[in-house]
């Protein structure tokens, strides 16, 4: 189909599937073991259901936030995916290129297809851009590339720390079969990869499973930019993160590619949020608490955001909008979102981002399944 007549997030998933390789759709869609997970992720979200007010002279809507201290024109940044040119060419340059034009955030995936500097050369001046870590057995190769990152003018570092392993997903590990060209940029900036146990295998033999808190005062003493940890789950590991004096956390479970049966990122906001309340005022500009997984919809947008959320990470549906379709279709997700949040924030009675609160949700049904 044209790009005229896409009409939502999901048809540019419809599309990726019919055009991709197998070998790329395997390595794109999957997630782990029985990818019980991925489906919780966009079913938690249709357990929540709004609770919209009336008459609030709704004119004028505007959905733009900062993000890390950052201005952004969607409350939603694009998460990191690894290995972007699986899907298309040009791979992560199509979402840095869209999102320079349109005022988005991009985090730059360790496991970009594209060579770091390429990403960085892409944007626009001014244009946002963090950088998500995996952690190199060693350091030495860690140490340079985060410094080098904050030298290029990259502005807030994501740690994942929900991979020690990679997950087993099972539908990429039967294809075996690696394809050279998307992997050759990884083995470029990382060292010991191994090629036979699928595409997730291969690139991810360098992360270090050692990694503890202990390493935390480390990276606090190589970088100026605000961390955030990406990958958490519980009340528990956000309060360490918290007394640790870091920027934020994302609550995640990698989009259900890592511990499978683990809990949405919204499900468990409502709690985090809660024992974060009990260090301070809240929000606390010092300390974002952010959502991925399974956001499709502006509505999931705006239910994350109205538990606490300060802004919600997106990573398959911006993958799947370059597939077939390049920059233009990374664009036209951004302006499905832009045309999703104006009429959701309308008809919600919300004018502004800050303005949505938990009142605005019913999440009682959340925790029942
Ligand atoms: C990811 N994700 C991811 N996360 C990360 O920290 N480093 C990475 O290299 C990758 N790579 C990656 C590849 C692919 C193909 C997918 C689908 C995901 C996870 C990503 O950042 C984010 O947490 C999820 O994608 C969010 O869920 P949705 O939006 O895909 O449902």
């Amino acid at each position: 189909p044209s790009l005229d007549e896409i009409v939502n997030l999901h048809d540019f998933e419809a599309v990726a599937k019919v055009i991709l390789p197998p070998k790329a759709w395997a390595y794109y869609s999957s997630a782990s073991d029985d990818e019980i997970t991925i489906r919780e992720n966009r079913a938690a979200y249709q357990r929540i259901w709004f609770r919209p007010r009336i008459l609030r002279d709704v004119s004028v809507v505007d959905w733009s936030t900062t993000i890390l201290g950052q201005r952004s024109s969607l409350p939603v940044y694009i998460s990191a995916t690894a290995l972007g040119k699986l899907g298309h060419p040009d791979g992560e340059l199509n979402l840095t290129r869209a999102a320079g034009k349109h005022g988005v955030i991009q985090m730059i995936p360790t496991l970009a297809s594209c060579a770091f500097d390429e990403i960085v050369d892409a944007a626009v001046p001014g244009q946002v851009q963090f950088l998500q870590l995996y952690v190199n057995r060693d350091r030495e190769i860690t140490r340079r590339y985060v410094q080098h990152a904050e030298k290029r003018g990259v502005k807030g570092l994501f740690i994942t720390v929900d991979a020690p392993q990679l997950g087993r997903r099972e539908k990429d590990m039967r294809m075996k079969f690696v394809d050279e060209s998307g992997v050759a940029k990884v083995q470029e900036n990382q060292s010991g990869i191994r090629k036979d146990e699928g595409v997730a295998r291969a690139i991810s033999t360098f992360i270090d499973p050692s990694l503890s808190w202990k390493d935390i005062p480390w990276f606090k003493s190589i970088t100026n930019m605000p961390i955030v940890l990406k990958g958490v789950a519980t009340p528990e590991d956000a309060l360490m993160a918290y007394d640790y004096g870091l920027a934020g956390i994302v609550l995640s479970n990698h989009g259900g590619r890592q511990l499978d049966t683990a809990r949405s990122g919204v499900e468990n906001l409502i709690e985090v949020v809660a024992a974060l309340k009990t260090r301070g005022p809240w929000p606390n500009p010092k300390f974002e608490v952010f959502v991925d997984g399974g956001i499709r919809r502006a509505s999931d947008v705006l239910k994350a955001i109205a538990l606490g959320a300060s802004a919600v990470g997106v990573g398959r549906a911006f993958m799947y909008s370059f597939c077939a379709y390049g920059q233009d279709g990374v664009e036209k997700a951004f302006e499905i979102f832009r045309d999703e949040l104006e009429m959701n924030m309308r008809l919600l009675g919300t004018r502004t981002i800050d303005e949505l609160s938990p009142e605005l949700v019913d999440a009682n049904a959340l925790h029942s399944h």
